[in-house]
């Protein structure tokens, strides 16, 4: 089975601003790189070499003119405009076309990580259909998608609660079988305008199609000072 890689770098990083007035949150450094670097050569590194970038029409330039064709990777670079901020869902319901029939590992551009993604591609590649999303334990579940819990399974995936059902926050790394297309067109936006990646996992959910692994090191995203900050820390590269 073929597995694409797809990143989404949109939104607007407003919870960043002014630092995103004149760029792109996933342009901004992480340690010595642009943030995006870290989740491309987590792709490549676990063997993607398909990649497809998306991004809004405002920087999608600067997003070209640093990432090139990929050669400098070792992978190859696919663009896509996302017109407006509509949510993640609606970003990854760009890259149908591009995925062709083939599964995907969808990452977002601001997910900061310490594991190699090798070992849970496998166990994808493994499962053949259906879902797969990477949890961890945080302090702060409230900023996340939190897993709810029925013994080891998980039940349903509540985005931001106001009090979290568990400590375990999805992670911005999801893999997808090629019905999430077919999924993402039936959902309606969120109170926040937004079609959401929840809202997706949950549909996997209903089907006992969506499977679970844990990171084992250290996680986090970078779309708020106190995470860019955590996150810099954490990469330890100064
Ligand atoms: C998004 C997802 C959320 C997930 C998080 C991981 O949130 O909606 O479910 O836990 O990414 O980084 P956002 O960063 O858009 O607030």
């Amino acid at each position: 089975m073929k597995l694409k890689g797809v990143i989404l770098a949109g939104g607007t990083g407003s919870r960043l601003y002014p630092l995103t007035k004149v760029t792109n949150k996933h342009l901004l450094p992480v340690g010595k790189r642009p943030m995006i670097f870290w989740p491309i050569e987590k792709l490549v590194n676990s063997g993607i070499k398909e990649i497809l970038v998306v991004t809004g029409t405002e920087h999608m330039g600067d997003v070209v003119s640093l990432l090139g064709s990929g050669k400098d990777f070792g992978c190859n670079f696919t663009y896509k405009v996302q017109d407006e901020p509509k949510g993640i869902a609606n970003a990854l319901s760009l890259a149908e076309n591009f995925a062709g029939g083939s599964n995907l590992v969808v990452i977002l551009g601001d997910n900061i990580f310490e594991d190699s993604l090798e070992p849970y591609v496998h166990r994808f590649l493994n499962q053949g259909e259906g879902a797969r999303i990477i949890l961890k334990k945080v302090k702060n579940p409230e900023r996340f998608g939190v897993a709810i819990f029925n013994g080891d399974k998980i039940t349903k995936i509540v985005e931001k609660p106001e009090i979290p059902p568990s400590q375990y926050a999805v992670t911005g790394v999801y893999f997808y079988d090629n019905g999430v297309f077919d999924i993402i067109r039936t959902l309606k936006p969120s109170e926040r305008g937004e079609y959401e990646i929840s809202d997706v996992n949950n549909e996997y959910i209903k089907r006992n199609k969506l499977y679970a692994d844990f990171f084992e090191g250290w996680w986090t995203d970078a779309g708020t000072f106190s995470s860019l900050k955590r996150a810099q820390e954490l990469v330890d590269e100064f």
